[in-house]
This record gives structure tokens, sequence and C-alpha cells, in this order.
């Protein structure tokens, strides 16, 4: 298990009278080499919850074991900096960080950051920026001058230039075009297949996840509502109506051609697997 999370609870801002409890006594395995998508409703405790996976936020009560890292409540935790170097972490908006005078030098941040030469700095962030699609021409601009989609992609290029064995993401493709958002999406199932990272991401997108998260956690109040293979969370009728998830796109094309009397398996999870076995079954 990579990540384990045992009775941990969060509170903001604890002891003060507006404290409040964003989770709540949470027990959670995440699995290495997976993806895993977290999902639920603003305010569930999502960022919360991935927050912590990067120490970024220390638990309130209980505790929470990351790698070879344990972090117990209200103890004095050590090694957080390695751990920062295991697990990247990109904010929502993670743009809004982005704070060199070049893109290059962003991107060099990181690795810099964590002990590297310059020189290996340098090629740990021209590689990651390869990775995210950002040529070499753009290398000396200032990141203010791109695009919303561009930024967002020097600032992941900025965490995988540390090359962190988990990689979380919170809302990677909030706010991108669907054009920019898929190739976001295809990097990170890249990154996962290819290169055996672990992946944990943050979604509203249920097709996203429905395509391609082996496990999805499901948040509500605080609380962990559904932690499971993916594909049988979107089987479960009375927990999709009890979180008013919306059914994946992809899902709603196979129940009404499995109304039509088509026999698809529960497996065939995008459009191309659809596909194929109807016409497997037509031949
Ligand atoms: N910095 C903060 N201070 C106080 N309360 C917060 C803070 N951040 C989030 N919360 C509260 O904690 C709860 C969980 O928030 P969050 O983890 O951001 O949820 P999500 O990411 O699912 O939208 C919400 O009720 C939110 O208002
Ligand atoms: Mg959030």
């Amino acid at each position: 298990m990579a990540i384990t999370f045992k009775s941990l609870s969060y509170i903001y801002d604890e002891g003060m009278p507006y404290a409040h409890k964003a989770l709540d006594d949470i027990n959670l395995n995440i699995s290495e080499n997976k993806i895993t998508a977290i999902i639920g409703e603003t305010g569930s405790g999502k960022s919360t919850l991935v927050e912590h996976l990067n120490a970024l936020l220390l638990p309130s009560a209980g505790s929470l074991e990351i790698l070879d890292h344990v972090i117990v409540a209200k103890e004095k935790n050590k090694g957080l900096k390695k751990l920062r170097a295991e697990v990247g972490l990109v904010f929502q908006f993670a743009e809004y960080q982005l704070f060199e005078e070049s893109i290059l030098k962003d991107a060099a941040f990181g690795p810099k950051n964590f002990g590297f030469s310059e020189e290996e700095a340098i090629e740990r962030g021209k590689k990651a920026l390869n990775m995210v699609g950002i040529p070499e021409s753009m290398y000396q601009r200032s990141p203010l001058d791109l695009s919303g989609g561009q930024k967002r992609r020097v600032a992941i290029a900025g965490i995988l230039a540390i090359d962190p064995k988990i990689l979380v993401l919170d809302e990677p493709t909030a706010g991108l075009d669907p054009k920019g958002a898929k190739e976001m999406i295809d990097l990170f199932v890249e990154l996962n297949h290819k290169h055996h990272k672990t992946v944990v991401i943050v979604s509203h997108d249920n097709d996203v996840v429905y395509n391609y998260a082996d496990e999805t956690v499901l948040m509500s109040g605080g609380k962990v509502a559904y932690h499971g293979p993916t594909l049988d969370l979107f089987e479960d009728e009375k927990l999709i109506n009890d979180n008013n998830l919306l059914l994946p796109q992809t899902m709603v094309f196979k129940k009404a051609l499995i109304e039509k009397g088509f026999k698809i398996s529960k497996e065939a999870r995008t459009m191309d697997m659809i596909v194929n076995e109807v016409v497997r079954v037509i031949k």
C-alpha cells in the first residue's frame, strides 16, 4: 500500500471558535502504481485530503503512512522535505504559483530546491517541459506571457521535474478547453502506464474518472462514502442517487446499448472499447 490513512481527522483553525472539521476519521488505503480518482461535491474535503499527501497539511488526529514515511498527529514529524520530493502535489490553479522570470527557470526551480546542481536541475526542467508539450522556443519567455493552459503545463512540469514517485493533482483540467484537458489526462495516464507513477487525481469530470481511474474515492461531508473499483461505483445506483453523481456519458451510452439488447461487458469503459464490443456482436 502506497498510502494509508488511519483514523485521520483534520480541523481547520483548531481551537478557535470557528474551527471546522474538514476530514472526519478517515481510514483509507490508496494503492501503488494505480490511478485513483478523488470525487465528491465542493466542500466535501477532497483538497484537504490530498494536501495531507505531501504533508502540506498535518493531521489533527490519527496518522498517515506514505511510502516509508509515517506522519502522526501532534508529533514532531521528521523527513518532510524528502517526502515532498517523493510526492509531487499540483495544486488547483497551480499556475498562480509561477514566479520565475523564465519558463525554464520555473520548471527547474523544484529540482534546484531539492538539492540538484544547477545543470541537473535545468536538464530535468527541460525534460519535464518536453513531457508537457512546451517547446524549446518558449523556454526563455516569461511564464506570465502564456495562456492559461500553457501556464498550467509549466506548473505541472515544475512538479514532474522533481520526478516524484506519487503524483497528486487537484483538479488539473479545471478551466482548460476540452483538447487541452484531454492532452493533460493522456499525460497522466502515460505517466502511470509507462513510468509507473502512482497517480491521485481530484476531478469533477466523471467521464475522465470512469475512463481512466482504476479506483475511486468518493468524499462526502469529510468522510469516505465509497472507495473501490471505479466501475463498481458507477454501477451502484443507490450510491449514485444518494450522492447526486452525474453518470459518465460513456456509461449512459453503454446502458442505452444494453437496453437495446447488446451484450456489453462491464469492463468496457471507453468509447473505443464499447465500439469494439458492438462490432464484435454485429459480426
Ligand atoms: N483554509 C481553510 N480554512 C477554513 N476552512 C476551510 C479551508 N479550506 C477549506 N475549508 C473548509 O473545509 C471543507 C473542505 O474543503 P475542501 O477540502 O477545500 O473541499 P473540496 O476540495 O472537496 O471542495 C469545506 O467546508 C471548506 O469550506
Ligand atoms: Mg478542492
